[in-house]
């Protein structure tokens, strides 16, 4: 039930998940999570009413993914996304939630350039999030980045790691593309083992085969591997808010379900979503994944 006296002609935001038994999110509450093999969820969101709607339908982490470049801003790809709008979007979204007493774990996304000089530049940039309302930092890429994340999560920044389709380096890949095929899949599974061993706590898989990021959820028990295109065997999933609500006018990536199909609201088709996560109904491999 709606408090009237809160609501407003623009703003009003939904109330905190029903969902009496939900804990606010933490890194020991995720663990908790993959430890009794139940999936972790996560939405991005770019705003504060989105993301509270995605935290009342139980979504346990909001990305506030730099793919708001190219849903928010219209840019061609991730490149152009700079740490000022990373920040208000970051501000955005954990007043929305805070507004709302939600419990959702925030990710703030690193742009393009403000990582790669050195680690006292992602430091910086990464305490800019943080302040922003983060809980969590992510950046792209293995090998290099494996100091850059040890460097930031000593000085008690958690950080998710981005292997596979890194869309930040899209030139350098040659396109939106598979990855981590053949002997390139040695190469991604000693980053992903480096990572971990760096304290990166969460992984995003993006467009890797399914058997390669299932053989990776096992081999990293201290980092949960998320999802995107790469099958039903990791610790969670993740998708583009705009994408699993059907209004991407592109042609989406197979690895996209549009949750928006049959229900009658936005925070319905985000239940949907977590639930068919859950239940492991979502992604089907013989659908979303190579
Ligand atoms: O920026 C983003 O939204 C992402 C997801 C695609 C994982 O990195």
């Amino acid at each position: 039930m709606l408090n009237t006296a809160n609501v407003t002609p623009y703003g009003t935001l939904p109330p905190a998940s029903p969902v009496a038994a939900r804990k606010p999110v933490s890194l020991p509450r995720l663990k908790e999570l993959r430890e009794r093999g139940e999936k972790i969820t996560m939405l991005t969101a770019y705003d504060a009413t989105f993301a509270a709607v995605a935290d009342a339908a139980g979504v346990e982490c909001i990305l506030v993914g730099d793919s708001l470049g190219m849903v928010c801003q219209g840019l061609p790809s991730t490149v152009g996304v700079t740490l000022e709008t990373m920040r208000y979007h970051t501000e955005s979204v954990a007043r929305g939630i805070r507004r709302v007493q939600g419990t959702a774990w925030v990710i703030g996304d690193l742009p393009f350039g403000s990582y790669q000089e050195s680690k006292e530049q992602a430091l910086r940039s990464a305490t800019v999030l943080m302040q922003a309302g983060a809980h969590m930092v992510k950046l792209e890429g293995g090998g290099w980045t494996t100091e850059t994340v040890r460097f930031l999560v000593e000085r008690g920044i958690p950080v998710c790691a981005h292997l596979g389709l890194t869309p930040q380096t899209v030139h350098a890949l040659g396109g939106y593309r598979v990855q981590g095929r053949g002997d390139s899949g040695l190469q991604l599974h000693q980053d992903a083992l480096a990572l971990q061993d760096a304290g990166a706590s969460m992984l995003v898989l993006e467009m890797v085969p399914a058997a390669l990021s299932a053989e990776l959820t096992e081999a990293l028990p201290r980092c949960h591997t998320i999802g995107i295109g790469a099958g039903s065997g990791t610790a969670g999933q993740v998708l583009v808010m705009h994408d699993m609500l059907g209004i991407n006018l592109g042609k989406n990536p197979k690895f996209v379900r549009n949750f928006m199909s049959g229900q009658n609201s936005v925070q319905e088709a985000m239940s949907a979503y977590v639930r068919a996560v859950k239940d492991g109904i979502f992604p089907d491999n013989t659908l979303h994944a190579w």
